[in-house]
């Protein structure tokens, strides 16, 4: 049996796999490790059978579409799961079969209505059911703090002690724990009352996560997040820097600036020479703004990431040498670079 744990900040995934025949599943991938995975998987000689998302995951963006469209494999949730794309619906005591490994399925609503647990052997995976000394909160979209109740005390804690817990969120560097030292230690545990119990997650008070809208978005549907838009897009352009394009600005090859913000921070101060066309006006626009296609371009904006989308879209319009001002405006007035004031 083969098995890794991954950290990004808070958010725990997981690997495990079939020492035999090297089939893996991976448990609540998170965005910002992708490559990671596939190296990781690579390198181990590993074959992933599986992506499973324990839940709706609010406060992440969870890197399963991402994966099983690359990788060809099938996405795992429970049946409760509002989400598109979902390959295989599974319900409470259903297994997963990964080589001669064996998940079982334990539905456990309370965090939210599609919360599963998956237990193999001596680990459970408890997705935010049931953290490190905490429980996952019951105040966003499907929780329930009545479900998770009941998902704690007559499940989870019915199982044996020494079974390793492995949850999908800890902040404080904790890496596992055990169902017999959550039972005895976990503050959220001690109160089996009912009422008491409710009463108490109700009470937590918690900030909402920063991006919920966008990571409910993006995990109910499969589409990109701002950050996957940027990142894509910018594997399609070069850059150069503040200090390289005031070296080309004063070199004899022409070179047009295309300023993509909005006209009132054009009209501010913007480059010398710098032609204005915003972002929403790129497509068409362009035409008329840079009638050849060969000009040679360096796109800018505030802080570089809308200059990077619009870059990539001019390179698509067949402006073959457009480049990005890394950092934009904000990394050029840095430096004390001269602006042009109108
Ligand atoms: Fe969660």
């Amino acid at each position: 049996m083969i098995f890794h744990q991954f950290r990004a900040g808070g958010c725990l995934s997981y690997v495990l796999a079939c020492g035999r025949s090297h089939l893996a599943a991976l448990i609540d991938p998170e965005i910002s490790l992708l490559e990671r995975y596939l190296g990781e998987a690579s390198r181990a000689g590993l074959r992933l059978r599986y992506i499973v998302d324990t839940h709706t995951h609010a406060d992440h963006f969870s890197a399963t579409h991402t994966l099983a469209h690359r990788l060809s494999i099938p996405i795992v949730m429970h049946r409760a799961a509002e989400v598109r794309h979902v390959d295989l619906r599974v319900e409470d005591g259903e297994e997963l079969l990964v080589g001669d490994l064996r998940l079982q399925v334990l539905h456990t609503p309370g965090h939210t209505l599609d919360s599963m647990c998956l237990l193999s052997g001596e680990r459970i995976f408890t997705g935010d059911t049931l953290l490190i000394q905490a429980t996952g909160r019951t105040d966003l979209p499907t929780g329930d703090p009545i479900a998770l109740h009941a998902s704690l005390f007559e499940k989870l804690l019915l199982l044996d002690d020494s079974l390793q817990v492995l949850p999908a969120h800890d902040y404080k560097g904790r890496t596992s724990s055990s169902i017999g030292a959550e039972r005895v230690n976990n503050p959220r545990l001690q109160l089996r009352d009912l009422d008491a119990f409710v009463a108490q997650m109700q009470s937590l008070n918690l900030a909402m996560p920063t991006h919920l809208t966008e990571a409910l978005r993006t995990n109910r549907t499969g589409a990109k997040s701002f950050s996957q838009m940027l990142e894509e897009a910018s594997r399609t352009v070069p850059f150069v820097s503040s200090r390289e394009l005031h070296r080309r600005l004063k070199g004899a090859e022409p070179l047009t600036l295309l300023d993509v913000r909005e006209k009132d921070a054009y009209a501010a101060g913007h480059l010398p020479g710098a032609v204005h066309l915003a972002r929403g006006k790129l497509e068409l626009g362009i035409d008329a703004a840079v009638p050849d296609p060969a000009t040679r371009l360096v796109v800018y904006c505030e802080g570089g990431a809308i200059s990077t989308l619009a870059a990539a879209t001019l390179r698509e319009l067949g402006y073959v040498r457009t480049a990005v001002l890394d950092g934009g405006l904000g990394a050029w007035k840095a430096l004390g670079l001269p602006l042009v004031f109108p």
